[in-house]
């Protein structure tokens, strides 16, 4: 593999900033320091006036292969990753056919092998009756085990109470949740359709998800991880009562942690105005109140990490009415991009962004040798531009949707560069086609 030397980049790592050259060898960071430049090498970048940051780890992705390939696949949607600066994902479970079993798993992990432009790894998915395949899940063959403790897309609730204390008595690997009481859910939705028949108004979605919705089940969840000492990651949190839940502090040590994702932090109520069904998702997008609590959480390490819930669906689908537009929307291009505008905004500096984008996702899932910009680690990297905002417009999508939820939103900073492993994989606008990702190792998180 060709060695690559960046110089002059201010490189943001480890809660600290400073300018620096690295240098790349063999896939990995050979050293950092000022004093690089008379290092031989294939390739240099000359990275003056742009920040070089650990790339992000996605810990939650929907890229809808096998079976849902018409709205996405792990090739396309892996090149808008990268395009986002997103250097490794964490892909769902919830494809056709699910995935709940050890073979299942492997053909995604070979197919990512053939077209996975960024790292990869895959999340054993849960059901009523996989327990067994639960039970016999090898550290490092899954990032760790999805459960839908709320119904979402894919209709994978687990909703057994017995089955529920047995994944959390037994998981091998780290439980991430998805915390929706169905129950109450469906109440609503039966009040709604009552009152409004089909034509329910968007803006009533996180009345019908509701917050004591989210509340009933991810207080479920910490209570089942706390009598068990499971280690839980508690996806897509949306509202401010939950975080109560939380306990504010680094991951080391901690067994239950939380993720907050862009869309949650960047909408709220007063979006489905202009956006509609595109901002529809699991859980709901709520209150300006929940969105700054999030975003006040995440700065005081209450929430332990930033991610996408990346969920395509295409313009066609999300052109139906309320109860048939289906949740969730693409995120990977523009998450990186759109979190420079929380700092801008002065309500997250940009060594927490690369935190809780980075570094948090490596130690909540003990991904070896990434997440940092560190001496002998794999060279996943990110060159911003923070002098060049962008507004976001459809030629520029990348995703097999082919639509942003950010279309008409200036986003301050542009993706200059992306490396994976130690490859380009996006430069100056163009996605290099040749690059593959690798697949991520995993050390115990039980
Ligand atoms: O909005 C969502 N969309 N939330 C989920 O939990 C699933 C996702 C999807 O797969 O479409």
């Amino acid at each position: 593999m060709p060695s690559l030397l960046i110089t002059n980049a201010v490189v943001v790592n480890e809660g600290r900033r400073f300018e620096a050259d690295v240098l790349v060898t063999d896939g990995r960071i050979a050293a950092v320091g000022g004093d690089l430049q008379s290092r031989p090498a294939d390739r240099v970048i000359d990275a003056a006036g742009r920040l070089l940051l650990p790339g992000m780890i996605d810990d939650q992705v929907h890229f809808r292969e096998p079976g849902v390939t018409y709205k996405a696949d792990i090739a396309s949607e892996s090149r808008a990753a990268v395009a986002g600066g997103i250097t490794s994902f964490m892909e769902m479970p919830n494809c056709k056919p699910p995935t709940l079993d050890a073979e299942q798993l492997a053909a995604k992990y070979a197919r990512a092998a053939e077209v996975s432009r960024a790292n990869y790894a895959f999340y054993l998915g849960a059901s009523n009756d996989n327990i067994d395949a639960i039970r016999a899940l090898p550290v490092g063959d899954a990032c760790g085990v999805k459960v839908f403790m709320g119904a979402s897309t894919g209709n994978m609730l687990v909703d057994d109470p017995k089955v529920l204390e047995a994944i959390f008595q037994d998981c091998p690997v780290i439980i991430a949740t998805h915390c929706e009481d169905t129950p109450m859910i469906l109440a609503k939705e039966a009040d709604y359709r009552q009152r409004y028949g089909e034509d329910v108004p968007m803006d009533a979605h996180p009345l019908i998800r509701s917050e004591a919705a989210c509340l009933k089940s991810s207080t479920l969840a910490v209570d089942l991880a706390r009598r068990h000492d499971a280690r839980l990651h508690v996806l897509h949190l949306t509202t401010a009562r939950e975080l109560a839940l939380f306990t504010p502090g680094p991951i080391a040590g901690k067994r239950i942690t939380v993720e907050a994702c862009v869309h949650h932090l960047y909408f709220d109520q007063r979006d489905y105005a202009e956006k509609g069904a595109l901002i529809k998702c699991n859980p709901a997008i709520k209150r300006p109140e929940d969105r700054e609590a999030l975003l006040g959480a995440v700065a005081e390490d209450r929430i332990d990490v930033i991610a996408t819930d990346h969920a395509p669906h295409t313009l066609e689908e999300k052109a139906g009415k309320y109860f048939q537009a289906p949740a969730g929307l693409p995120l990977v291009q523009d998450a990186l991009p759109s979190l420079f505008g929380h700092v801008q905004a002065g309500k997250l500096t940009l060594e927490q962004v690369v935190h809780k984008t980075s570094h948090a996702p490596a130690a909540c899932f003990n991904v070896q040798e990434r997440g940092y910009i560190r001496e002998g680690y794999w060279a996943d990297l990110v060159l911003v531009d923070p002098s060049k905002p962008v507004t976001r417009s459809r030629e520029q999508v990348l995703y097999k949707c082919g639509w942003s939820a950010f279309e008409g939103r200036e986003l301050p900073a542009t993706i200059a560069a992306t490396i994976v492993s130690g490859e380009v994989a996006f430069e100056d606008g163009q996605v290099n086609d040749g690059v593959r990702g690798q697949r991520l190792a995993f050390g115990p998180t039980r």
